[in-house]
This record gives structure tokens, sequence and C-alpha cells, in this order.
């Protein structure tokens, strides 16, 4: 292993549950201490994925590697090197923190349990709480205690499957500051899966954007969104009919989009152009005859990158729409 390995990396990977393709050749490749996100709907593949690169699955093809071990042939090896926090919470609600972690520090035959315990239950802000039994917890403190479990054996790389799944958002906003607090602290790569966008947007440094199993776009949230270019300026009108060549000829725009109403002629166009705030005078006056109700303007956000390239939003539910 040379200082330069990946702390992941999968290539062609597959894996088949029946008919459904849950990982349709996915590539990714994660530097070692990474902030790293794997953003993507309900039914994307996102689970599937830890689940093989934390050795619980055995995939169909391609390969998967993890600190330069394959996850397959070499799991053994693998194990250790890898702490994971379940989608699902998986807490007893008879047991307190300090137990929980304690159970855990036997598992992994650590030898300075006690301390390590005390050290993990600071760091994740549960000291005050730790002989309570979890029942009664709120949300927010048993995703930091399963988080801070998982860190609990000093993992390389630190698989967290939706954290804040489930959390308000003022949960998700203390749980968002922990994981940047240990992961400084820890030193540890994090890869997490979440399908909020501002989740992936404010915490990960680097993203892969998973639709249907696969990889479709990758790159830094800022980086993903500038590839995009430009401002976007969402109109809602009354008749779309022939809207798009309409606002194509504006000066500076780069791509229009349109979506019916319910009714077939009014509905949303969405377009891409260079230099919005001074170019949305004219763009209104091209659109003036298609009766326009509604105006918005905005920088690209990562639900637009993912509109791009799969021509669905990023709430849509993959298995509802495969279903259909
Ligand atoms: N054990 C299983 N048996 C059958 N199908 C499965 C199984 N696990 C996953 N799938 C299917 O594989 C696809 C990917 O599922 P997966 O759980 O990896 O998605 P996900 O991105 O984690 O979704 P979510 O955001 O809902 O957690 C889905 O179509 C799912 O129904
Ligand atoms: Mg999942």
């Amino acid at each position: 292993m040379t200082a330069t390995t990946p702390a992941v990396e999968v290539r062609g990977l597959v894996k088949r549950f029946g008919d459904t393709r849950a990982l349709d050749g996915l590539d990714l490749c994660v530097p070692e201490g990474a902030f790293f996100g794997l953003l993507g709907p309900n039914g994307a593949g996102k689970t599937t994925a830890v689940s093989v690169l934390s050795t619980l699955l055995r995939p169909d093809g391609g390969t998967a590697h993890l600190l330069g071990h394959d996850v397959v042939t070499e799991s053994a090896a693998v194990r250790p090197l890898v702490g994971l926090v379940f989608q699902e919470a998986t807490l007893d609600p008879e047991l307190t923190p300090r137990e929980h972690l304690d159970l855990y520090a036997r598992l992994y035959h650590l030898t300075d349990r006690r301390a390590r315990v005390a050290e993990m239950l600071a760091l994740i802000g549960l000291e005050d709480d730790a002989d309570r039994v979890t029942r009664g917890f709120s949300g927010g403190m048993k995703r930091r205690l399963e988080i801070g479990r998982g860190l609990l054996h000093r993992p390389r790389v630190l698989f967290l499957d939706e954290p804040t799944l489930g959390l308000d958002v003022a949960a998700r906003a203390v749980v968002w500051e922990h994981l940047r607090h240990l992961r400084e602290a820890a030193g540890a790569t994090i890869f997490l899966t979440t399908h909020y966008m501002e989740e992936a947007d404010r915490l990960c440094e680097s993203l892969a954007i998973v639709n249907r199993g696969r990889v479709v776009a990758q790159g830094a949230p800022e980086e993903l969104k500038r590839a995009l270019g430009g401002d976007v300026v969402c109109l809602d009108v009354e008749r779309l009919d022939g809207i798009e060549s309409q606002l194509s000829n504006v000066d500076g725009v780069i791509d229009v989009v349109r979506e019916e109403g319910a009714d077939g002629s009014s509905g949303s166009v969405r377009v891409t152009l260079n230099d919005g705030p001074r170019r949305l005078a004219a763009l209104l006056e091209a659109a003036r005859a298609h009766g326009v109700c509604e105006v918005t303007l905005h920088r690209p956000t990562l639900d637009h990158v993912f509109l791009h390239h799969t021509g669905t939003h990023l709430d849509t539910d993959a298995r509802t729409e495969s279903a259909a």
C-alpha cells in the first residue's frame, strides 16, 4: 500500500436482487481522508453500495477495494478497517450509551476500553446522559450514539448510511456539527450516503451522484454546480406552446427544459443562462406572449445537476418510477 492508495476504489460494481440491478456498473474513487458523499434518490443503490463495501453483501460483478484490500477476497483484512452506521436504528432501548459503547469495545477487544468509552462519550456530547437508558432519547441523541459506536474501534473509513434520515432541521444541524468535529478528531475517511441535497452540499468535499445503480456525476459540490454554468431562471407560464425556440434565441441562454403541467398546455420552463440578473429582462420580454405567472432566479443547485444528468428531480423515488 502506498500513500496514494484510495480509501475506496470501485470499478464496474454490479449487484442484482432478482430482476433489479441495485448496482449497475458503479465506479467510485474516494481518496483517503476525504469527506465523501454518495447522493441519490430512494432506491438508487446507496445502501447496497455501503453493504458491499463493508463486506456485508457479496457483489455479482466488478471489483471493490478498501485501502487496497479486495472486499470479497480479503474481507477479514477489510472488516477492522471499517466502521458502519446503519440507515435503520440499531440501539437497544434498555441499554445506556455507556453500556452500548462498552459492549462494542468488548466485541473489538479494545485494551483501553474504559478510557476509550469515556473519550467517545465526551466526543459525541453524551457525557451527561451516559448512564440513562436510550429509551426516550431524541432522534439526534440516538444518531450521535450510533455514530460514536461506529468510530469506537478507530476505523480508517466510517460508512454512514443516511446519518440524518428522519431528523428535524435543528437535530440535523447538530449531527452535521458532530460529524465535522469527529472527522477532525478521528482523522478517518467519512463515506456517507444521503438523499438530502443540502446535506451533501454543506458537508461533503467530494460527491458522487448516483441514480439506478450508476454514478451520473462526480466531483466537489461547487465544481458540479459550476460545470452546469450560469444561473437558473424558472418561469411558470400559462401557455408553453413554442416557448423553447422563443427563449433559446435570447442572448446567453444555454439550455431550456420544459415541464408540462397537468393540463398539458401550461407549465414551467427551466432556463440555464449566463449572467442571469442582467439578462432577466430580455428573457421575460421573450416569454411575454406565454403569460408568465411566476419567476425565480437562482444559482444552480445539486438538484439541477441531477436534473441535468438524469432528466428527473432528486426527490424522485426510483423504485416507484421503475414500478410505473
Ligand atoms: N435485499 C433486497 N432484496 C430485493 N431487492 C432489494 C434488496 N435490497 C435492495 N433492493 C432493491 O435494490 C434497489 C436499491 O436499493 P438500496 O436500498 O440500495 O437503495 P438506496 O439508495 O439505499 O435507497 P433509500 O434511499 O431508500 O435507502 C432498490 O430497487 C431496492 O428495492
Ligand atoms: Mg438506503
